[in-house]
């Protein structure tokens, strides 16, 4: 390729052609400093720039010039020199890949300082590193960046060394440009790529320390538009109805904010709805160039958008939101690995939010539970007052149910004093009735003893009278038959008497010991004898038959009090109803007497022997609507004031609790009642701990 057409060549004309320019005023010899005037500036080949004339050349030395200047011409480096003996130090050569890299022609090159390249991006401080350099006279290396003929940019390394002539002067600087562009570029795709990395990770770090998704997603904004030097980073989430919101951005100054912006994207559903569900990125260099759709166009230059990158965030199979980068100032063309660094982001802040859902679903549960907690504390506190409050009306009851406990003990003690009274009366009176007859008899005999009136001694035994006709009234033969019945009548009544106070301390001392080993039998009886008494005072003792069909029964190891007062209460019980039962007409005229059966028999059937007393009653029985009742606390049949209703509730916690034994009810066939009490034979001695 010949590229010397614009030479003028000088001297001997066997030089070959030359591929390299070289301004003419270098061939005048010029005092330094001096500034070349434009029509000096020619081009004149490289031998020119030799001061020596051409003919006093060797043709070896000729030879090896030339290949040097066709070297340097060939050089794809641009390579220029610069002579340094012109004030403005202008350029004397320039090779053609310097023409190349710059876009200027050597014509508009020659003859002028190289800083017609520089702009205004241009870094001054490399540009002063090149005068200190120069002024120095040494050689250094810079980055620039320069501008074409066509005002596009380039990034040039040049490199710049001084040249000296034999005797050290600095004649010339000669400078090597390397454009560098493309490196640069792929640097900055390198540091871009690197940073997008050490952001996409610093993001995880803080996605995985935080649980604020508001802090998580404002800090991707802001690093994302960092990282792309772009105007407007956001995140838009939606709706259920594809409405949504801008939830976080990141803006340069000068620009419509859209934070909180609600947005009603009404074509977004039907145009780009699908491919964000699909997780595709949607990549728009130019919004002006690819025929958006009219609505998308509007709401993109309502924001002044440019250039638009918006990558899907997903949750499962929905979409949650939109990563968007927004170009205002300019067109942009996103590149591939920014797509892809920023797909990687989305996925990254898809997680972020489904970690901030599930601690805030957490948070929630948690804020529930202890809201429960709360309540159960209230409920347990409000439960434990109302435990104290039972507790006291317990007690409370414990002490009314003792009082009449002891009232019904009383008004049971009262009902059999009266009538024992009663029982003892008859006895007593009878005696005291005859008492004065025995007197009579006695005086009288006594009387007859003594002989004659007046006698010493002699006592007036009826009224005072001892005349001796009172004498001879004296009926001996009536006293001798009369006098030995009175005896008998009266020692039988003593002996009633006996019998009752015997049968007394015989029930009084069922209270001594509160376990003890007994005769059931004899027990019973002093209950029945007692019992008896209170119905013969009732005046009904012969309308009601009591029958006593005892089995056979070894000692009974029990709390007598207490199990006496349950045959007490229930043969009471038996008494009460059949005194109601007598006076039912129906019951009367189908019953001629009423009747109380005590029966008691051995059950050794079971793994311990049980005594069985039977207690029936051919009364009106109970109805069965009542039943389930009849053990419960203060449940009575009878009227107000009559019964305190503790009579049966106390005779079961006896027999079931101190005894651990059974208490029962069954109807009696045709009518009445049968309870039936079955203690273990030691109940007491076993249970009287529990
Ligand atoms: C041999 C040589 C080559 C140069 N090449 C370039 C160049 O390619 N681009 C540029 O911007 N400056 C270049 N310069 C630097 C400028 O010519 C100039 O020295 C610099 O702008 C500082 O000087 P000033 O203050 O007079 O502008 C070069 C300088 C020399 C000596």
């Amino acid at each position: 390729m010949v590229m010397s057409h614009h030479s003028t060549r000088r001297g001997s004309g066997n030089l070959p052609p030359s591929t390299g320019y070289l301004s003419s005023t270098e061939e005048r010899s010029g005092a330094p400093g001096e500034a070349i005037a434009p029509q000096d500036r020619a081009a004149a080949p490289l031998d020119a720039l030799d001061t020596v004339g051409a003919g006093e050349l060797s043709e070896p030395l000729r030879a090896t010039l030339d290949l040097y200047e066709r070297a340097i011409a060939a050089s794809s480096c641009g390579i220029v020199i610069a002579s340094m003996q012109h004030r403005d130090r202008p350029l004397i050569y320039c090779n053609r890949a310097f023409e190349a890299m710059t876009g200027y022609g050597r014509d508009e090159v020659l003859g002028r300082n190289c800083r017609f390249l520089q702009g205004p991006e241009t870094d001054p401080q490399e540009i002063e590193r090149i005068r200190r350099a120069v002024k120095a006279e040494q050689p250094c290396e810079v980055v620039l960046l320069n501008y074409r003929k066509d005002g596009t940019p380039f990034w040039n390394n040049l490199a710049i060394s001084p040249v000296h002539d034999a005797q050290g002067t600095l004649t010339h600087y000669i400078g090597i440009q390397t454009d560098i562009t493309q490196q640069r570029r792929a640097d900055k795709q390198n540091e871009q790529q690197l940073r997008g990395e050490q952001f996409l990770s610093g993001v995880v770090e803080r996605i995985r320390q935080s649980l604020d998704l508001d802090a998580v997603l404002e800090t991707a904004v802001a690093e994302v538009r960092s990282l792309l030097t772009t105007d407007r980073v956001l995140v838009y989430r939606f709706n259920d109805d594809w409405s949504g919101t801008v939830v976080a951005e990141s803006i340069a100054a000068g620009w419509t904010p859209s934070l909180n912006a609600r947005i009603e994207d009404t074509c977004l559903q039907t145009t780009r709805g699908s491919n964000y569900v699909r997780g595709k990125a949607q990549v728009i260099d130019d919004i002006d160039a690819i025929g958006l759709d009219p609505c998308h166009h509007q709401l993109l230059s309502q924001f002044e958008v440019r250039a638009n990158l918006v990558v899907p965030i997903l949750q499962g199979d929905s979409l949650w939101g939109l990563l968007i980068c927004h170009q205002c100032r300019s067109t942009r063309r996103w590149s591939y690995g920014e797509v892809c660094w920023i797909q990687r982001l989305a996925d990254q802040l898809a997680i972020a939010v489904q970690q901030a859902e599930l601690y805030e679903q957490a948070q929630a549960e948690i804020a529930h539970r202890r809201a429960i907690e709360a309540q159960l504390q209230a409920s347990k506190t409000q439960i434990e007052a109302q435990a104290r409050c039972l507790q006291e009306a317990l007690q409370d009851l414990q002490w009314h149910q003792s009082r009449l406990v002891q009232s019904e003990k009383l008004s049971g003690l009262g009902k059999l004093v009266a009538g024992i009274a009663h029982e003892i009366n008859n006895p007593v009176s009878f005696i005291y009735g005859n008492l004065r007859y025995v007197r009579s008899y006695a005086n009288d005999l006594l009387n007859l003893l003594d002989g004659p009136p007046n006698a010493p001694g002699g006592e007036d035994l009826d009224n005072g009278s001892n005349d001796s006709d009172d004498l001879d009234d004296v009926d001996l033969d009536f006293i001798r038959q009369d006098l030995p019945k009175i005896l008998t009548s009266m020692e039988s009544g003593a002996e009633r008497i006996r019998n009752i106070v015997t049968s007394l301390r015989t029930f009084a001392r069922l209270d001594e010991a509160a376990v003890k080993e007994i005769d059931l039998h004899a027990s019973l009886d002093s209950t029945l004898m007692v019992l008896q008494a209170r119905w013969n005072e009732a005046g009904i003792g012969s309308a009601i038959e009591l029958v006593r069909d005892y089995g056979a029964l070894p000692p009974l190891v029990c709390c007598p009090g207490q199990l006496n007062q349950v045959f007490v209460s229930l043969i009471d019980n038996a008494f009460e109803a059949l005194q109601t039962a007598l006076g039912d007409a129906t019951w009367a005229s189908r019953h001629d007497r009423g009747r109380i059966t005590i029966q008691t028999a051995l059950d050794a059937t079971g793994t311990e022997p049980l005594a069985i007393i039977r207690i029936t009653d051919n009364g009106l029985g109970i109805s069965p609507a009542l039943r389930p009742k009849i053990f419960d606390p203060f449940f009575t049949t009878k009227a107000v004031g009559q019964g305190t209703g503790l009579g049966l509730s106390m005779s079961y916690q006896i027999v079931t609790e101190q005894h651990g034994g059974r208490l029962t009810y069954e109807p009696a066939i045709p009518s009445g009642a049968v309870f039936t009490v079955a203690v273990p034979l030691k109940g007491c001695a076993d249970h009287q701990g529990s």
